[in-house]
């Protein structure tokens, strides 16, 4: 059995979660920074790194309690080597090697995408390469065949803004707080279709075009010259359910139509979700009902691993040093 304690803190929440190759994930526990940034509308590098630094070690105590297990009992620590904020990958990482060191267990560095990439196959394991991933983050946007463990073919990816980014600039049009994708979702959620179809509807960027990348600095602009001539006082009133609601169908028909024509064309019969913007209950409830249309399987990740989160690194830091042990000995 290898028990892994795994640390996240690439961006604005420090996570860590103890996860054991035979019994699953054992604890986790996360701080999320939302408070701390959100009074400036984004994450500020400097204020995350501190703000790791102060909830590390509480974390790590708090997980092992939770675990009812002691430093000794970990065999490895696993930590997000990058992509993202270098300030806070550095607290991640330094912490990670000095427990390392103290403790004589190997370091695993692990990749935070492909972490988030394989973050679906944490509650099931019946998701199996090959499958196609998509990749939804607050950064990222990316269509992969995951053929195997380490091996990702890259189908497509944005041109431009990021799903989530188009998600939390379109919120800040309207007055949202940051992050505004999670509250762009809840005003949908309770949108009234029948106005919603009278709206002109949004451009499904690149949807017909051959190929799987994407664009979505244009939607948001569109949204932006349909609010500045439609409410040029930003009095939006109850109309902002419906506005979130037709934003939200543009880009969930162009994420989920693409990842289908993805899986039809690399005849694969898997497609798993992945990322913050994974979350979405539009996103999830349409990709599934048109993914079984086809007789494709989908396959999301429990709520918690769909954000940013550290029981993703545990899990894919276990695959990989089960794979290749040598490459984790001194
Ligand atoms: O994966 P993540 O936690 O961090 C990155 O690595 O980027 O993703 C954060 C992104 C943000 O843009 C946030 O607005 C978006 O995911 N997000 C959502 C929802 N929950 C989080 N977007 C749309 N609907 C949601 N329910
Ligand atoms: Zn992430």
């Amino acid at each position: 059995m290898l028990r892994v304690l795994g640390i996240e803190s690439s961006c604005d929440e420090t996570g860590v979660a103890l996860y054991s190759s035979e019994e699953g994930l054992l604890a986790q526990a996360l701080h999320s920074q939302v408070a701390v940034h959100r009074e400036f509308g984004g994450v500020v590098p400097e204020l995350a790194s501190r703000n790791h630094v102060q909830h590390i070690v509480p974390l790590v105590d708090s997980v092992l309690t939770k675990a009812g297990l002691n430093k000794t009992d970990i065999d490895a620590v696993a930590y997000t080597a990058g992509p993202g904020l270098v300030g806070a990958l550095l607290v991640g990482a330094s912490f990670a090697k000095s427990l390392s060191f103290a403790l004589n267990i190997p370091a695993i560095a692990v990749h935070h995408l492909e972490a988030h990439l394989l973050a679906a196959k944490l509650d099931s394991p019946d998701l199996e390469f090959p499958f196609t991933a998509l990749l939804v983050s607050g950064g990222h946007t990316q269509l992969f065949e995951a053929r195997s463990l380490g091996n990702y073919a890259l189908l497509g990816e944005t041109l431009d803004d990021a799903v989530g980014e188009a998600f939390d600039k379109t919120a800040k049009l309207m007055g949202l707080a940051y992050p505004g994708g999670p509250l762009l979702a809840k005003l949908a959620d309770v949108a009234d279709e029948q106005a919603c179809s009278e709206m002109p509807a949004f451009p499904r960027p690149m949807l017909n075009r051959p190929g799987f990348d994407f664009s979505f600095s244009g939607l948001k602009t569109s949204v932006r010259y349909f609010l500045q001539k439609n409410f040029p006082l930003n009095d939006f009133g109850t109309e902002i359910h419906n506005i979130s609601a037709s934003l939200q169908e543009a880009i969930v028909d162009v994420i989920s139509q693409k990842s289908i024509n993805a899986a039809l064309k690399h005849n694969i019969s898997q497609i798993s979700i992945s990322g913050g913007v994974s979350a979405n209950s539009r996103l999830r409830n349409k990709l599934s009902e048109n993914a079984s249309k086809k007789g494709i399987q989908l396959f999301m990740p429990n709520l918690s691993y769909c954000l940013d989160n550290a029981a993703m690194i545990g899990f894919l830091a276990s695959k990989k040093y089960k794979a290749k042990p040598a490459d984790y000995v001194d």
